[in-house]
């Protein structure tokens, strides 16, 4: 399986709900989804998608307005997988939605909102390529740190943010609604200096040979 980031579109939104439903107690409304996308101004939106093939983004038929995948993780692959069940009253997709997320920028600091990816497909460096996607718009507008809030038991995220360099830096005592956990607040290090971008630079060249050490493996297997 191949996977690609495209910029969300509101055509996606159910599809994004399905995996939000999935991975949050407290899922955000569609309305929501329409107001965070459509604010280009401070906001930024992804989704992942899965295919078959290098070029996946192909085989559907984009509106000519329709975003195009951008960085170099479009290029990314190969990941071989079950297929994943379409989603209940949704038509079959070729190139399925596997994983969102949106960063959104205060002042001159981004703010990672929200981050999931397809409990089927978890586990495979697709949460990377999101977070790495995110970072490079937290880049384009122009922030100088990126900042999220993570559930305190909420471990294998923040393994996956402390790899990238983000650091504790606070809690927000009974942040979460649902069961009054406490939040923690992550920071990164300012993210223009060059130890950051040498950082960036070598985890992108690990997910890489990670996602194309998988592929070969798994077509191994196919066959
Ligand atoms: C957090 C989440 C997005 C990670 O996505 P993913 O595709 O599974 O993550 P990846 O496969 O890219 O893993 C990247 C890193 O995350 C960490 N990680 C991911 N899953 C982990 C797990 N189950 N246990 C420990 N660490 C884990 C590891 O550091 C991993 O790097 P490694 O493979 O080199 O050890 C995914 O688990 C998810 O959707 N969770 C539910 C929603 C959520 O909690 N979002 C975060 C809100 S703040």
């Amino acid at each position: 399986m191949y996977y690609f980031i495209e910029t969300m579109t509101e055509d996606d939104i159910p599809h994004v709900q399905v995996i939000e439903r999935q991975s949050f107690t407290t899922p955000w409304s569609a309305n929501t989804y329409r107001r965070e996308i459509r604010n280009l101004q401070n906001c930024r939106y992804v989704i992942a998608r899965a295919s078959t093939t290098p070029n996946g983004e192909t085989q559907r038929s984009p509106s000519p307005a329709a975003p195009r995948p951008f960085g170099i993780f479009s290029q990314l692959a190969a990941i071989f997988l079950a297929e994943p069940p379409a989603p209940a009253n949704l038509p079959p997709d070729p190139t399925p939605i596997v994983g969102y997320g949106g960063v959104w920028l205060t002042v001159d600091d981004a703010h990672i909102t929200t981050i999931a990816v397809d409990p089927v497909y978890r586990g495979q460096g697709i949460g990377e390529l999101l977070l790495n996607a995110l970072i490079d718009h937290a880049y384009d507008l122009g922030a100088h740190q990126i900042t999220l809030e993570v559930r305190i038991s909420n471990t294998s995220a923040q393994r996956l943010y402390l790899k990238y360099g983000f650091q504790p830096g606070g809690t927000r005592p009974r942040y979460y609604t649902d069961n009054s956990e406490d939040a923690l607040i992550m920071w990164t290090e300012a993210i223009n200096t060059p130890t950051y971008r040498a950082r960036l630079t070598e985890l992108r060249r690990q997910l890489v040979v990670r996602l194309q050490r998988q592929a070969v493996t798994d077509e191994t297997k196919e066959r």
